[in-house]
């Protein structure tokens, strides 16, 4: 295999379990990562999702204990809330049409194309749209471990935590958003983290790749 300084990358970072609370990611790297955010391709482009920063102690302290206290919420210095939209609407998606037009102009094509997602996405159930923009943020939350192992910042992606009390901390709903994922970011505490001198564990490439040649 070629030598890869993403795979290296990659090898470096772990769902980190104790982070070191006196140690704060720079601004500098905090920008790379929400910029490599607000970089990931989503579905027609819509980017059906916010980002939302935290670093209110008495918030993050209310989080975690929706999150079944986890330590690295209090412990990292920053938690990125990833929250989707709760449904597709038209004027949500005219916004996106919007933004094509003022970057590439008044094609005829790109308002028939979002006229017609209006028509696919606005109909159906709102948990569906839901559920296809939360798949969006998880893009987002793929591309954000990368960029965070990119910068040497840890950080532990996280879905367990009740979404509604997140929601309703963050006065989510009332922005037509919920919460679908969290990511602490921090330095991991490499003389307490359990998890740090463990071996990776992942599926052999022989038992998850199949080739159809
Ligand atoms: C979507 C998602 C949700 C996760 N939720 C949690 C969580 O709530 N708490 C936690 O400590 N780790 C959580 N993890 C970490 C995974 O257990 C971990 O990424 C996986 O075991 C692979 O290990 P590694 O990330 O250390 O390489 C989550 C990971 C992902 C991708």
């Amino acid at each position: 295999m070629t030598k890869s300084t993403l795979l290296d990358q990659l090898n470096w970072r772990y769902a980190t379990k104790k982070m070191d609370a006196t140690k704060v990611v720079p601004q500098d790297k905090l920008d790379v990562i929400i910029e490599a955010i607000r970089m990931t391709p989503t579905s027609s482009g819509t980017q059906p999702f916010e980002l939302i920063v935290v670093t209110n102690p008495d918030t993050l302290a209310e989080i975690q204990k929706a999150a079944g206290d986890q330590a690295q919420i209090t412990d990292g210095s920053h938690l990125l809330v990833f929250a989707a939209w709760d449904n597709y609407t038209d004027d949500r998606i005219d916004e996106v049409t919007d933004l094509n037009v003022a970057a590439r102009g008044d094609l005829p094509m790109l308002n028939a194309y979002y006229d017609n997602l209006k028509s696919n996405y606005v109909p159906r159930d709102a948990e569906v749209n839901y559920a296809h923009a939360a798949r969006q943020a998880y893009i987002a939350l793929g591309v954000a471990l990368v960029a965070a192992a990119e910068q040497q910042v840890d950080s532990t992606p996280m879905e367990g935590f009740d979404p509604s009390k997140v929601d309703e901390i963050l006065d989510l709903s009332e922005r037509g958003l919920r919460s679908v994922i969290l990511l602490p970011l921090g330095y991991r505490d490499a003389s307490g983290d359990w998890l740090l001198p463990m071996k990776k564990v992942r599926k052999s490439a022989e038992t998850m790749v199949s080739y159809v040649a």
